[in-house]
């Protein structure tokens, strides 16, 4: 008899199944045992009914330990108060590997001793749920640019430039070369524009920020499209389309993971287009407004971000930062050219910046001269600007972070969780 899978047994009732997974859970009430397994795919109510069972499954389902590995065998029942709607009426309860003092126990656990049982905290149910979510989101950030006839261009790892500024990178040795951690892979994707018209590019990027924020990992996946001929207004189309197909698909195929996780939906629901465009000026005097000192020229940390963002219902774009505070590659607003066509997509409830992008400086001399202008050393880009040698053309794109999106979207508060392994600042372990 080939085993099931819990998601499945639903198609099951009535029948003679084995399940193998792990002890979730359990309680007892006299002659009945009720252990919950879970095998990754769901989790599963078992009645163990003394008098239907024998001494040795009996005692089994009596002496499992927490995560322990065990094998059921038993008849599918409906059961609508269960979860996942069955029942296993247990007939045999094998444990083939007994788990002795399962660290995470259903009591509360301090952040640090769970970021050290990482590699086990996974297996708990919240924790399950979130990265459900981000299996979807990654599964519909793929659909979404395959069914758009966009070209998966996987850029590299190891790299000799710094794409978003040098404060950040992680160095390494290349064979007695300088070599860096991608910051993002936007500087291979632009070439790769012109090769295919639509690109994108999604893989882990890497930032030494020596900040301690909730928002902030050292490595962070990022998916990154780049449209050749298309401008800034067509990006913020782009990059809201975007946001809506995302949030939708974890909506509609992620309900059980959402309810699980107290997701409040309503919050999600209201992610529709038009997303409201302000500019960065806007921005400025709308901060002043909430009694926040700001001025042309500032950056906006994560407060100002929140503050902005408490002002709508659903993400805000702003655009048109000023140039000195924003990435070389930036085009200036031809109306404004102290400032430049980028943006930043700031999520509501505090989730801050999920997105950043911007139409590309398609001017080979202007380019030049902006990388000259940020002290970077020219050799290591006159691969890039081949892109404005060989058939210059206008260009956008955006990358947006995979942690900031599933955590707003799961509505758990900090990027640790999003994310299996998180690597942060002084933690490389497990
Ligand atoms: O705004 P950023 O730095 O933009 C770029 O890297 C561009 N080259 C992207 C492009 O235009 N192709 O980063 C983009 C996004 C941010 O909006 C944020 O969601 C995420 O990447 N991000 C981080 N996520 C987690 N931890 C960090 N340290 C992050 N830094 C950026
Ligand atoms: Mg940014």
């Amino acid at each position: 008899m080939s085993t099931v899978r819990i998601k499945d047994l639903l198609q099951h009732i009535g029948e003679r199944v084995t399940v193998d997974g792990w002890l979730y859970n359990k309680r007892t009430s006299g002659k009945l045992q009720f252990p919950i397994i879970r095998d990754g795919s769901g989790y599963l109510q078992c009645v163990v009914f003394k008098k239907e069972v024998d001494e040795a499954t009996w005692n089994a389902a009596g002496e499992v330990t927490q995560e322990s590995t065990v094998r059921v065998i038993g008849t599918v029942r409906a059961e609508s108060r269960a979860p996942g709607g069955v029942e296993l009426g247990v007939e045999s309860f094998q444990v083939p590997s007994l788990a002795r003092d399962y660290p995470i126990s259903p009591k509360e656990h301090g952040t640090d001793f769970l970021m050290n049982h990482r590699h086990l905290w996974l297996r708990s149910s919240k924790q399950h749920a979130i990265l459900r979510v981000r299996n979807e989101v990654e599964k519909a950030i793929r659909d979404f640019f395959y069914d758009r006839d966009f070209v998966l261009i996987d850029s590299p790892i190891l790299t000799a430039n710094a794409a978003e500024g040098t404060s950040t990178l992680f160095e390494t040795d290349y064979f007695g070369e300088k070599a860096y951690l991608s910051q993002s892979g936007q500087l291979y994707l632009e070439p790769a524009a012109a090769a295919f018209g639509r690109v994108y590019c999604f893989g882990p990027t890497f930032r030494a920020e020596k900040s301690k924020t909730r928002r902030h990992l050292m490595e962070f996946w990022m998916v990154e499209p780049e449209v050749a001929f298309m401008e800034f207004e067509g990006l913020q189309d782009l990059a809201e389309d975007f946001v809506v197909y995302v949030v939708g698909r974890a909506r509609e195929r992620c309900s059980e993971e959402l309810k699980m996780l107290e997701r409040d939906v309503s919050k999600l629901e209201i992610v529709s287009k038009p997303f409201p465009r302000i500019t960065y000026r806007d921005a400025i005097e709308l901060l002043k407004t909430k009694g926040v000192e700001a001025k042309f020229g500032d950056d906006f940390g994560g407060d100002e971000e929140t503050i902005i963002a408490n002002s709508f219902d659903r993400p805000v774009m702003i655009s048109r930062y000023p140039a000195e505070i924003k990435a070389f590659y930036m085009q200036p607003d031809p109306a404004d050219p102290s400032v430049v066509l980028g943006l930043d997509m700031i999520a509501p409830e505090g989730y801050g910046e999920i997105i950043g992008g911007s139409q590309r400086i398609h001017d080979y001399d202007l380019l030049k001269s902006r990388i000259e202008q940020h002290g970077l050393p020219l050799a290591a880009f006159e691969w890039y600007l081949d892109v404005r040698r060989y058939g210059s053309f206008p260009h956008s794109g955006f990358g947006m972070g995979i942690e900031r999106c599933v955590a707003w979207i799961t509505g758990v508060p900090h990027l640790r969780e999003a994310i299996p392994y998180p690597r942060m600042l002084n933690r490389i372990y497990p």
